[in-house]
């Protein structure tokens, strides 16, 4: 598949479409919906795991590869997508966690029942220390340590997130080859790839050696030891030749915490990967603390990115997914100005060289969600947080919320807003989660309509992306790298140049036109061009024939 050449769209299926007023997102839903994805022009959809689960981790706690979840509906509802998809020029693209399952999963069930049963070994387990102590010292992604104790076995099973997530072992070739099955199982099936879920955890430092506790946290820091480890490579160069070599799949892999050289060798495994860093400049205090983003920060971080990759791999563009807050609140646009804002952040990333993701609402410029209870929040990284920092009276419950509210994954995986009706048009029954305030203001219905609307502006951003060929090979410079309050960068290739200019305020910015005389105006988020100053949040861009 040409995945430098496509547009992905990214589905949370709990949330997308819910078709019978069961009050969660379903296949079906999403099938009806697809006609919205073509006219947005994606070629791809992303689709969050569906299979069963007990859904500790909304999906991501598989229990079954080979079946779905009761609510998203049956493998013929599936059967129904792929082709209404592949009908529509659609690409679907699953999600696939290998690095761990439920505590529900078969497997788990039956490796922890002794040390000597034949899937003993598809899980990590490990004695506790002489002193009774744990294995390590590592703390888990979602609180707590990465050990949990099974008195069946009298050892401790090792888990990357939660002690619902037992890590799975990826030295035991009787379950690598399992895994390869699933991933055939689904590629037979007609699926187009894969997200591979933590892809970059599934080897972990062999040495099992303690690492530094730095309070406020309680354990030391998993990265270090279970992220990116001696032999993912390996792993994955096994996966490539038994599995993905002989299938035309795109693969795309979510690999927290790369640095370019990580990024380099992936590539010679799978064909993309997710990395964040642009995403952890808001980062602040933690829990979810957050400051404003340095603009030329951002742009190093961005040109890093662009120029290591140029040439060399690809980049993936995202600036939202299930796991991250709305990027308009991310950059804290004003929200008198939030269709400005959000059409601006989609042409600075979009225009960059790389294949892009769009989150679903993204599209709309949907703000995060504001939870005023702890019951209205339905994830356990948050929920686990928020218990642990309220309860030892670290964080008011008040602080607490407003820190999820503002930059926990919760605020992003609320339901998808269809129109301005009750629930937003997403379901008739009861809702899942809590449904934006804003859905009468910001939804579908009124965005398709309307030519100067965010949904419009993305679509005319995918047409552009097709239609010009610099965005695909142009090489990428930094046009003013001290300025802390616009970003203008130029494309380049043999034939042709763009130039994107952002303003990231919400005021009047001056600005000197005069390089860009002879080019042609791509684009403007707003209708006035004044010839010194560039308006709040506005964006254009500029091209020309070399
Ligand atoms: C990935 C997913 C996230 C999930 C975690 C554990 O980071 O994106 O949603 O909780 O893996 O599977």
């Amino acid at each position: 598949m040409d995945y430098k050449r496509i547009t992905v769209y990214q589905i949370y299926p709990q949330s997308f479409m819910d078709s019978n007023g069961d009050g969660v997102g379903d296949i079906l839903g999403i099938v009806s919906k697809l006609d919205y994805l073509q006219y947005l022009g994606i070629d791809a959809i992303w689709i969050c795991p569906m299979y069963k689960s007990p859904n500790k981790d909304n999906g991501y706690d598989v229990s079954d590869y080979y079946s779905f979840q009761t609510c998203y509906g049956t493998n013929e509802n599936f059967d129904l997508l792929l082709k209404e998809a592949h009908k529509r020029n659609i690409k679907v693209i699953m999600d696939l966690v290998l690095n761990h399952t439920s505590v529900e999963h078969e497997w788990f069930l039956e490796s922890a029942k002794s040390k000597d049963n034949p899937k003993s070994d598809w899980y990590i387990w490990k004695d506790a220390r002489k002193d009774g102590s744990l294995p390590t010292n590592w703390g888990a992604m979602f609180g707590g340590p990465a050990w949990t104790y099974c008195k069946e076995r009298n050892q401790y099973f090792f888990h990357t997130f939660s002690n619902f997530q037992p890590d799975l072992n990826w030295e035991s070739e009787s379950l690598k080859k399992e895994l390869f099955s699933v991933a055939k199982y689904w590629i037979e099936k007609g699926v187009d790839g894969f997200r591979l879920d933590a892809i970059n955890f599934i080897s972990k430092d062999p040495t099992w050696s303690d690492g530094i506790i730095y309070p406020p946290q309680q354990y030391a820091n998993i990265y270090e030891f279970a992220a990116n480890g001696p032999k993912v490579h390996t792993f994955l160069q096994e996966f490539k030749k038994e599995v993905l070599d002989k299938y035309d799949v795109f693969t795309v892999g979510e690999a927290s915490s790369s640095t370019i050289d990580d990024a380099l060798e992936f590539a010679k495994d799978i064909n993309l990967i997710f990395e964040f860093d642009h995403l952890c400049l808001d980062n602040a205090d933690w829990p979810y603390g957050q400051k404003d983003i340095d603009i030329i920060e951002m742009k190093k971080c961005f040109e890093k990115w662009q120029k290591g990759m140029f040439g060399k791999s690809w980049n993936t563009l995202l600036w939202e997914n299930h796991d991250q807050p709305r990027v308009v609140n991310r950059f804290r646009i004003n929200p008198s100005y939030r269709s400005d804002g959000a059409k601006m952040l989609a042409s600075t990333l979009y225009l960059m060289q790389g294949t892009p993701f769009i989150y679903q609402g993204q599209e709309l410029g949907v703000d995060n969600v504001s939870f005023n209870s702890i019951d209205e929040v339905r994830d356990i990284e948050a929920f686990n947080l928020y218990h642990n920092f309220v309860d030892s009276g670290k964080l008011t419950k008040e602080e607490m919320l407003f820190r999820i509210s503002n930059k926990s994954r919760a605020t992003s995986r609320c339901p998808m807003l269809w129109n301005g009706n009750q629930n937003a048009g997403f379901t008739n029954g009861r809702p899942w989660c809590k449904v934006n305030e804003n859905y009468k203001i910001i939804n579908v219905e009124n965005q398709i309509v309307d030519p100067d609307s965010t949904f419009n502006f993305y679509k005319k951003i995918i047409e552009i992306r097709n239609k010009y060929d610099v965005i695909f090979d142009g090489d990428f410079t930094v046009l003013d790298r001290e300025n802390n309050d616009v970003f203008t960068y130029s494309r380049k290739d043999n034939k042709s140049e763009i130039i994107v200019i952002s303003n990231f305020r919400d005021r009047n910015i001056s600005y000197d036109f005069s390089n860009f005389n002879n080019f042609k105006l791509l684009l403007n988020n707003k209708k006035e061009l004044n010839s010194s100053e560039l308006a709040p949040y506005q964006t254009l861009v500029y091209f020309r024939n070399l």
